[in-house]
């Protein structure tokens, strides 16, 4: 009996940037996609939850692309592929819902065909086709991660999130792609905005890494990228100058947007009026938007090591009511 190679894997959503990290820091999430692949005879896509909807179900599909790369890389043949993807990641609000595809294809990908790639090669992989290492980087590894890329390749340190670190997200209803949120850019800043940047980045990485949260709020400021978007998202600079007088530790777009994030203290008691201060403070302008209470998730990308013996809806079902 030929025995088909599958592999199933869990991603986690990411925050990019956390403020001044742009395209450096990111932060794995409490929410998730799970995909499985499985060698077949004909490629077929089995597509599950809201977030999937318009997602290609040919062979032009990112999944598939980026399984094929992973198969190329490796020198094996896998022309055809059965897909199967849920996922609870909103598409295009910041959440890292691209990296978590790009993800999740090149760990099951691999996983597949008995891992012949090591975790830095598809970190290189994944940042190639992502562009940037901070989504891409949190997804893969979980917790918090600084990267460096040099169009080649891409490195991390991980730090583990404080425990009592939580992420409420503030996910306005509208998309904004990132080439939109990075067409607002300039493509040179002075050295005082540099020196801001570099000064907070790395006193927010040093704050994370030893527990000094009270430090987060001045450390978040940045003044690379959310000035310039700020005119994308409406409520934002109100919120990033205000939220700490309500219970945020720090505030920040996360990735390219239009989500906000607010970290807070899971000691903290003012979490019901932060949460109010941000859906009001979006509603003011108009904006409808949802609020997820989420945490920074450890673990990283998971591969199931049990196979297909529960089938994959059922599997997901039975992870959600967890
Ligand atoms: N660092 C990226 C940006 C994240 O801010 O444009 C978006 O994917």
């Amino acid at each position: 009996m030929t025995v088909l190679k599958t592999a199933r894997v869990r991603v986690p959503a990411s925050t990019a940037n956390l403020g001044p990290g742009f395209d450096t820091l990111g932060m794995a999430l409490s929410l998730y996609a799970w995909i499985e692949l499985k060698e077949a005879e004909q490629t077929a896509f089995h597509l599950y939850g809201d977030e999937m909807n318009g997602v290609p179900q040919d062979k032009t599909n990112l999944i598939y692309k980026v399984a094929q790369m992973v198969f190329q890389e490796a020198g094996v043949s896998v022309p055809e592929l059965d897909i199967s993807m849920y996922s609870d990641i909103p598409l295009t609000r910041g959440l890292g819902s691209s990296a978590s595809a790009i993800v999740g294809a090149l760990v099951a990908a691999n996983t597949m065909i008995g891992s012949p790639l090591p975790a830095s090669k598809l970190f290189d992989m994944a940042t190639a086709i992502e562009k940037h290492p901070d989504n891409v980087g949190a997804s893969l590894f979980g917790g918090i991660i600084t990267a460096v890329w040099d169009g080649d390749h891409a490195k991390h340190i991980r730090i583990e999130p404080d425990a009592n670190l939580e992420a409420i997200v503030v996910i306005p209803e509208f998309q904004l792609s990132t080439s939109k949120a990075r067409e607002v850019l300039p493509a040179q800043v002075s050295l005082k905005d540099a020196v801001y940047n570099v000064s907070h980045a790395s006193m927010l990485v040093a704050a994370l890494a030893s527990g000094r949260t009270e430090l987060i709020a001045e450390a978040m400021r940045d003044r690379l990228h959310q000035p310039y978007r700020a005119e994308l998202v409406p409520g934002m600079t109100e919120i990033l100058e205000n939220a700490h007088h309500h219970g945020a530790l720090g505030v920040a777009l996360s990735g390219a947007g239009p989500t906000l994030l607010a970290l807070s203290d899971r000691r903290e008691n003012r979490k019901a009026e932060l949460e109010r201060y941000l859906t009001e403070t979006m509603s003011k302008q108009d904006i409808q938007a949802s609020v997820l209470k989420l945490h920074p998730e450890s673990e990283g990308v998971k591969v199931y090591t049990e196979g297909d013996t529960i089938p994959f809806v059922d599997m997901i079902k039975g992870e959600l009511v967890k």
